[in-house]
């Protein structure tokens, strides 16, 4: 049986550099991720072109462009079409097409053609359990310096919660920034974790301080982070 590397399939890891290629897309060639560099971009692979789910994420992703471009975070799409077939489908998605009372939504980010599935190979976005022919529904979520930071795939009939890819972001940039992590549910505003004690020492001195840190036992001490903080820390005027 050929193996991964044979086929040529890899399944890049958080932590690992971003795999480099070169691709058209429907904004013309880009170089990834060096045309990014500085800034974060969502890299997200949808099945394919003319599909109503693919579709509702479309127009739900170019509806909050803006809101990622704010947060220094561009937007890349991929799937297994050739040029005319993402051209025609976005021209009809702006003519057309009317999803939670978004319609006119004009796709401004580029979309990357890759009939020879050469790009989602590389980024093991075909999963063949799930389809031989059609990329799943990948997000990779890559830093400044071009680092994968999280990735997160869903199934053919799954279309992405587009909160929680936002959430997501703005949760990473602000341990960034902030040097905190996000408990579950985070959002901005809420209490943030501090890194746990690394010594007896500081697990007593945090167990016996009444300032600005809340300790429901030694390893698990948050403090306030407000969300004016993390906005102008974070987020572009
Ligand atoms: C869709 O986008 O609607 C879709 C694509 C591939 C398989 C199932 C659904």
């Amino acid at each position: 049986m050929e193996t991964l590397h044979e086929q040529n399939v890899s399944m890049p890891r958080i932590g690992d550099k971003a795999p480099e290629f070169e691709a058209i897309t429907t904004q013309g060639e880009i170089n990834f991720p060096v045309d990014y560099a500085g800034e974060w971009v969502i890299l997200f692979s949808h099945p394919a072109d003319f599909t109503p789910v693919c579709t509702s994420e479309f127009i739900t992703f170019a509806h909050l462009e803006e809101k990622f471009k704010t947060a220094n975070c561009n937007l890349v799409g991929l799937s297994i079409d050739g040029l005319y077939s993402h051209i025609a489908w976005l021209r009809t998605i702006k003519e057309k097409i009317k999803f939670n009372g978004m319609k006119n939504m004009e796709v401004k980010f580029p979309l990357i053609e890759d009939i020879s599935m050469e790009i989602a190979k590389k980024y093991g976005m075909i999963q063949p359990g799930e389809s031989k022919t059609q990329a799943v529904r990948a997000v990779f979520f890559i830093d400044p310096v071009g680092t994968i930071r999280a990735i997160i795939y869903y199934p053919l009939s799954l279309g992405r919660n587009f909160s929680e890819i936002y959430r997501a972001l703005i949760a990473m940039q602000t341990s960034d920034k902030f040097s905190v992590a996000t408990p579950a549910d985070w959002n901005p505003g809420d209490d943030v974790i501090i890194s746990p004690a690394g010594s007896c020492g500081v697990a007593e001195e945090r167990m016996e301080s009444h300032g600005e840190l809340e300790c429901e036992d030694w390893f698990f001490c948050t403090k306030k982070l407000a969300k004016e903080d993390i906005l102008k820390g974070i987020l572009k005027n």
